[in-house]
């Protein structure tokens, strides 16, 4: 691998000790950040990149999606739109999809939307299972969602499927079914929620997937109040994910944790429900990340800046927390820590704006600004 230049950059924001450098060069050596200063003082390169004045973020890190799946849900959407609640029914409609669909469809579907979110300037995405839900779907949904990112999340327990007892399915989910994804995962989740799996059954999941190695994150209060936030931190989890309906208590619970909230904007969009309250988790000293929580059913999309738009327009996050959340945030959700920043040492992973600035990222919603994004310092999305 060559050493890459990457000059000319208006605007770069590293998450890093050097902050915001206007007017900076940047050099990539054996895939990682080697050098950020000035451009006056560049030392030499074998390849140089010109961004010709446009800013540079860190690749955004989608810390929460469901891409391994058969199938539309474009009817519920719009029936949703015509005033039917969200109530995570339609899951199911996607568990017989996706388990009807051949290996070389899921993945084909999932290699589309993966290359949807790199060019959107995402360079890292947690892929769940949980479209599967018997031990040889699940096992195969990971093992496709491991060719595509280290990030794989075991999500058995996302509903109870048709016809399953509940109390011999969460056997299934703790037995079983973990052991066959086991070797293709690196978390584990559950949907904590009224009509999926209550406190006791979410700890039961989590702690069996502990016991094997796998560490534990939460869809919690998506729909309702519930113990899912408490749970979260109980378990150490590295993140509560949805966060949509909190207490003080699990406002403050979540600050006094090391447990990210990971909030999707995309899912209160697309399902039409209050957005969380960012604004209170960023004030009590939370940690807050923001991912697509890209999936068929709550939210279609696989792209963060819709994301960090709608944060910074429906939730009040400042532009700068809603990059930073969308970066760092997604990164710490992940306990990763050499991507989500552009200081030395860290992965090249990074995204080239056609703009001038981070700022547009929410100041021109819509608009597709990505013009080019390294991960390992080499290209997977060019102009
Ligand atoms: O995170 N809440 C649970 N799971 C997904 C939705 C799944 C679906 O509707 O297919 C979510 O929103
Ligand atoms: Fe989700």
């Amino acid at each position: 691998m060559t050493s890459l230049l990457v000059t000319n950059i208006g605007e770069l924001t590293t998450n890093g000790p050097q902050g915001t450098v206007q007017h900076a060069s940047l050099i990539v050596d054996e895939g990682r950040v080697a050098w950020i200063g000035g451009e006056s003082h560049q030392p030499p390169t074998d390849a140089r990149l010109d961004v010709e004045g446009r800013a540079v973020i860190p690749g955004f890190v989608d810390s929460h999606a469901h891409l391994v799946f058969a199938g539309s849900r474009a009817v519920e959407f719009a029936a949703r739109m015509a005033g039917e609640p969200y109530t995570g029914g339609g899951i199911r409609t996607t568990v017989a999809a996706t388990r009807a669909a051949p290996d070389q469809t899921l993945r084909a579907n999932l290699a589309r939307l993966v290359a949807e979110a790199h060019r959107q300037g995402t360079t890292t995405i947690e892929i769940k299972s949980g479209y599967g839900l018997t031990v040889e779907d699940e096992a195969r949904s990971l093992r496709i969602a491991g060719e595509f990112s280290t990030e794989t999340t075991y999500l058995g327990a996302h509903v109870v499927p048709d016809g399953t007892d509940a109390d011999a399915y969460l056997r299934l989910v703790c037995g079983e079914m973990l052991a066959a994804a086991r070797p293709y995962a690196k978390w584990v989740d559950v949907f904590c929620e009224r009509g999926a799996f209550d406190a006791d059954q979410a700890r039961e999941v989590l702690a069996a997937g502990v016991s094997t190695g796998l560490a534990p994150r939460i869809h919690a209060n998506q729909l309702g109040e519930g113990d899912g936030v408490q749970l979260a931190v109980e378990m150490q989890a590295a993140s509560a994910d949805h966060c949509t309906h909190l207490s003080t208590k699990d406002v403050d619970a979540l600050a006094d944790s090391a447990t990210v909230a990971t909030l999707l904007p995309g899912a209160e969009f697309s399902t039409r429900s209050p957005y969380p309250d960012a604004r209170a988790l960023l004030d009590a000293g939370a940690t807050v990340a923001l991912a697509t929580d890209c999936n068929p059913g709550s939210s279609y999309t696989t792209s963060m800046p819709f994301c960090i738009a709608l944060a910074v327009r429906e939730m009040r996050m400042t532009p700068a927390e809603a990059l930073w959340a969308a970066t760092a945030g997604g990164a710490r959700a992940l306990r990763r820590d050499d991507i989500g920043h552009l200081s030395g040492g860290a992965r090249a992973d990074l995204t080239v704006l056609d703009a001038p600035s981070f700022l547009h990222l929410a100041y021109r919603p819509g608009v597709p600004l990505v013009h080019t994004v390294l991960r390992n310092g080499e290209p997977i999305c060019t102009p």
